[in-house]
């Protein structure tokens, strides 16, 4: 990540005001791999412009897709399929590239890819896809460090996630639309991106059901075409800047917001203190003008649980509320990378494994930090909103991965901040 790219804000602006939220990145991602196992042009709306969403577009055209953005707007045309290997200095860039690998072996029965390394947060096994591949009729090698994924045929099995993992689903979901035969995912994941994406692929001709539950059911049909379709908004940023609303003791509506699913968060909002009315189908309205408290027990878990990734924004919230909070995150082994860039600024934590202890505080005083991750970062930004004086976050490069326009997007509302 380039600690050129720094973003620099000076705290206690109350936030006041109206916020589009974006595309949802984690819809986005699997969506647009989907689109490799398409015959005809697919065009998606409200694509968020992030440099994630940038990366995925890159191996699209890799793979030999004509890919082209017009604003939010993405139109792929996936007919001639032309490279099954996804470029390693891409897979280097984003992990989660690894999504395409599904793809290929649904659209050509063969994909080759440097193996995706840890990340910041955690080890980030692929072993379930790997195994998943393998039941469906794949051969799966480690060659020099690049995975090369095989099959003659991809037939219907009956998979059983060990964990409820988003992208195992994602991925087997996208190897057995194509597949002969019925493949049943047991213990899948439940998140809404996941129903977004069986939506999209329905949408192609795909027959699925289940999608949201633990059981996903795909039965393979001989090919798809393409549609257009919108990507869901994104619950996580959405989440974002519900914490920076509520840090700045400000007031917000989000606009393009999803309800359903933001209330996981949204009910611990409440539970601190915090205003929140839904209406229409996708506004979202946050008065957190009343003295807050924070939550006793946040602990993070596959949806409908309360989403890790939110973890690292709803800490610095709770870092500036005096009263004591324990977190524990269930999910990655390696999540609180960003605590220590919070006790720069004054914050109490104390990190014990998966558990983290916060002592809020009111007198949080502005540093030089630098980001560790996507939504350490947006934690940075959410505690810098309140911390007193000027606050400046360098590697920068993490948060644009996930949040459109983000220092656009808060000075529009109030915030005192901008790109260095
Ligand atoms: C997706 O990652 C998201 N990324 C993550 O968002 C999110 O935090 C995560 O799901 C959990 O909700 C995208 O959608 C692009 P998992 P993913 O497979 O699919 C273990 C962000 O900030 N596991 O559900 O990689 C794994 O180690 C990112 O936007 C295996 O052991 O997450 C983890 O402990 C960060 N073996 C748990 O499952 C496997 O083969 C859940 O991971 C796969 C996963």
């Amino acid at each position: 990540m380039s600690v050129r790219q720094a973003i620099s804000l000076r705290g206690g602006k109350r936030l006041e005001g109206e916020i589009q939220v974006q595309g949802a990145k984690n819809s986005a991602l699997p969506v647009l791999a989907a689109a490799v196992l398409c015959r005809t042009q697919v065009t998606l709306y409200n694509c968020p412009s992030l440099t994630d969403c940038d990366a995925a577009m890159r191996i699209l055209t890799a793979l030999g897709c004509g890919c082209r953005r017009e604003g939010g707007a993405v139109t792929i045309n996936p007919s001639v399929i032309t490279s099954v290997e996804i470029p390693s200095g891409l897979m280097r860039e984003m992990r989660s590239s690894v999504i395409f690998s599904g793809a290929l072996l649904g659209r050509e029965k063969q994909c080759r890819l440097s193996f995706p390394g840890g990340c910041e947060i955690g080890a980030r096994p692929i072993d379930f896809h790997i195994a998943a591949f393998k039941k469906m009729g794949a051969s799966v090698s480690d060659e020099h460090g690049c995975l090369i994924c095989r099959a003659d045929r991809l037939t219907g099995a009956k998979i059983s996630l060990p964990l409820p993992s988003v992208g195992a689903t994602e991925n087997i979901m996208l190897a057995a639309v194509l597949a002969e035969g019925v493949t049943e995912i047991h213990n899948a994941a439940r998140e809404p991106e996941i129903v977004d994406l069986a939506q999209f692929l329905t949408k192609c001709g795909a027959r699925i059901s289940g999608a949201g539950s633990g059981l996903v059911i795909i039965e393979g049909v001989s090919e798809l075409h393409g549609c257009d379709y919108t990507i869901m908004s994104d619950r996580i940023a959405a989440a974002t800047y519900l914490c920076c609303g509520a840090i700045t003791r400000g007031e917000l509506l989000l606009t393009k917001a999803d309800y359903l699913s933001c209330q996981p968060v949204l009910s611990v909002l409440e539970q601190m203190g915090c205003s929140i009315y839904s209406f229409g189908s996708d506004s979202l309205y946050l008065n957190a003008r009343k003295k807050l408290k924070p939550p006793p027990m946040i602990r993070t878990a596959a949806h409908p649980g309360f989403p890790t990734d939110a973890q690292p924004v709803l800490m610095a919230l709770c870092a500036s509320i005096p009263g004591t909070s324990i977190f524990v995150e269930t999910i990655f082994e390696n999540r609180y990378r960003h605590v220590s860039e919070l006790i720069r600024l004054g914050a109490k934590i104390n990190v014990e494994g998966r558990v983290a202890v916060v002592e809020g505080t009111e007198r949080l005083s502005g540093a030089e930090l630098m980001a560790t991750d996507l939504r350490g970062g947006a934690a940075m930004i959410t505690a810098g909103l309140i911390a007193e004086g000027v606050t400046r976050i360098g590697n920068a490069a993490y948060i644009y991965r996930g949040y459109e326009d983000i220092e656009k997007t808060l000075r529009s509302v109030g915030a005192d901040i901008k790109p260095l």
